[in-house]
């Protein structure tokens, strides 16, 4: 099976409860070795950012461990709190190095589960109104990261999408991550980063013919979602 899930948030090294995020984190690590217990060395977990607070890779260890630990294979992509990634081959490398052989890194690329391609990137919030030219440039960067995602996903039958950022919330709208959705025939989009109140102005259901969901930790009980 394909599941996915957003925002761990782990903390095994820093100093960071996240029990001050709300009364649902308090034990959110124990929650989520739990929720992953049925699964099997045979699924894939798509972890959609968000994933350690630690600074480096070395601040990391433990937290990549954990998810190294989780049953199955976790591909993961980058959220605006991993401070830790430098590049992709330097993180490859780290989990190499500490036999995190589990983990592989959503950038630039596309994985397959069957006829299914498993495309994304950590995406961006730019503000239609006046965006500074700092952020124009990253989401420049995401949306060519995100084509470049979808070109590798070829004739496959069911394209997926899988972003930090969602590409509409609230008022906020991102033609450009849109139109490439659109374009490449991508059936569902999945997304992290919105957490607590702002769960609110999520969107989650239909839209253009492609199904979107928020996947934040908090907002699916700690629990990934199967996707297929
Ligand atoms: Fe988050
Ligand atoms: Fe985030």
């Amino acid at each position: 099976m394909l599941y996915t899930i957003g925002d761990l948030h782990l903390s095994f090294q820093t100093d960071k409860p996240m029990d001050v995020f709300g009364r649902e984190w308090e034990g959110h690590t124990e929650k989520l070795r739990e929720n992953f217990r049925s699964l099997t060395p045979d699924d894939v977990t798509v972890i959609a950012g968000d994933l350690t607070w630690g600074i480096s890779l070395a601040d990391c260890l433990e937290d990549f461990r954990f998810i190294h630990e989780l049953p199955g294979k976790k591909i993961i992509l980058k959220g605006n709190h991993d401070f830790w990634w430098s590049t992709a081959t330097k993180a490859m490398k780290f989990f190499k190095e500490n036999g995190l052989d589990s983990i592989e890194i959503l950038n630039n690329n596309c994985f397959f589960y069957g006829d299914t391609a498993i495309c994304g990137t950590r995406g961006w919030f730019c503000p239609s109104e006046n965006p500074s030219d700092q952020d124009k440039k990253i989401m420049a960067r995401e949306v060519l990261r995100l084509e470049t995602s979808l070109s590798l996903a070829g004739n496959a039958e069911r394209k997926i999408v899988f972003l930090h950022y969602p590409p509409f919330y609230g008022k906020y709208y991102s033609r450009e991550m849109v139109d490439l959705i659109h374009r490449y025939g991508v059936s569902e989009c999945y997304y992290g980063h919105i957490h607590g109140s702002g769960r609110l102005l999520a969107f989650e259901g239909e839209a253009g013919g492609v199904r979107y969901r928020l996947v934040s930790a908090d907002h699916v009980g700690f629990k990934p979602v199967r996707v297929l």
